[in-house]
């Protein structure tokens, strides 16, 4: 029988980066993923726990996994928390560029893997997490005690940090925010580092790393996309988004696809032009896009035979037109990619998204 240090050692190999490959071989995942969830095709959920075959496998691949589940009011299941990928989480890591000594802020506990390989690598004395998931906290806790790692755990929002630790070095956040919160600014050292998925609509955005300056947070998306799950603002399932049942509306037809995270980058840029999040759903044979204030647009999923779908839009905001426009700004720049783009964040919770340098002259507003 294969042991978990065989399973680590070939998840390790399977990341391929050495800067973690210690850490790798060294926290076992399994004891952080005692069960997982995988959605079947019906929408209905399949659990796999440590009796079953195939968990050991599954959980020492570089793959996402489902942990933690809710129930909405409706009575949908929806996921709250996730062991992020491998993969992915020491790209983030390796992103922190951390050095002995320094002191990190998680927000997103989840199931304490993070928090781990951040404990092995700098002492537990130097890491904090926070997840709004009391449950979440008190299995993470027990499960680091277990292989005698002691980080500060608590239960809290993680948009207000942790003040009462701060200073910190560094804050990683694995969850997507809509906007960056100044807390963390002034919880982190000048020139110390937040790294954050920020998303003020869903797939509208990335990972961008930004450094703690005088009077601004400021710097570069990461160069590939990423996407978290977004952070919620109590223990339970997340909020009812708002959606609309479209009415005729105003005609129109695209060649863009119905999804406009087809087009990831104008899809963010188009956010500078909305009046919030923007809600997505389903209705019969369309993609629906709404927000908050009533505008709203109904693409369809189906091409004509000339390539085209109708859209259909109302409300103060033309969701649709404004996605059209920001992907021919961005056609016309060249098609910049996430490496082009950066942001600053400054007190008054401006957020200034600047193409290749922040006094360039190209940006979007984004709030
Ligand atoms: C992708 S999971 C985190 C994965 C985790 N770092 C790990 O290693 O397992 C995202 C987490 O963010 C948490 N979260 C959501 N909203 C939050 C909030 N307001 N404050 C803190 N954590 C939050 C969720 O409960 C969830 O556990």
């Amino acid at each position: 029988m294969k042991t978990w240090r065989e399973f680590a050692r070939e998840l390790a190999d399977e990341v391929g980066n050495d800067n973690w490959r210690t850490e790798l071989e060294a926290v076992p995942r399994h004891v952080f993923v005692p069960a997982f969830h995988v959605q079947r095709p019906d929408g209905t959920w399949d659990e796999t726990t440590s009796h079953d075959e195939g968990w050991m496998d599954a959980v020492y691949r570089d793959r996402p996994l489902i942990t933690e589940l809710a129930t909405t009011p409706e009575g949908h299941r929806v996921t709250v928390s996730s062991s992020t990928k491998p993969g992915l989480m020491v790209r983030m890591l390796d992103a922190l560029d951390l050095a002995d000594g320094q002191r990190v802020l998680e927000i997103g506990t989840g199931t304490g893997y993070n928090a781990a390989l951040l404990a092995h690598r700098l002492g537990s004395e130097q890491v904090f997490s926070v997840d709004i998931g009391a449950t979440l906290i008190d299995a993470a806790r027990e499960r680091l005690a277990g292989l005698g790692l002691t980080p500060a755990l608590a239960a809290a929002h993680g948009a207000e940090g942790w003040a009462r630790h701060a200073p910190f070095d560094r804050i990683i956040a694995t969850c997507s925010v809509p906007e960056v919160p100044w807390a963390w600014a002034e919880q982190v050292r000048e020139n110390g580092l937040v790294l954050v998925d920020l998303k003020p609509s869903v797939h509208a955005g990335n990972l961008v790393l930004l450094t703690r300056h005088a009077d601004r947070l400021e710097g570069r998306f990461l160069h590939r996309w990423a996407g978290f799950m977004a952070i919620r603002d109590t223990d339970g399932p997340p909020g009812n988004v708002t959606t609309i049942d479209p009415v005729e509306g105003v005609r129109s037809v695209t060649r863009l696809e119905p999804l406009p995270w087809a087009s990831l980058v104008p899809w963010f840029l188009t956010q500078a032009t909305m009046p919030g999040e923007v809600a997505f759903g389903h209705r019969g044979n369309a993609a629906m896009f709404s927000t908050a204030d009533g505008s709203w647009a109904a693409v369809s999923q189906e091409p004509d035979a000339e390539g085209e779908r109708e859209v259909r839009q109302g409300g103060p905001v033309r969701i649709w037109d404004e996605f059209e426009a920001a992907q021919r700004t961005w056609d016309e720049l060249g098609r910049p990619d996430w490496d082009r783009l950066g942001l600053t964040v400054t007190p008054d919770g401006r957020h200034r998204v600047w193409l290749d340098e922040p006094g360039g002259g190209i940006g979007w507003t984004l709030s």
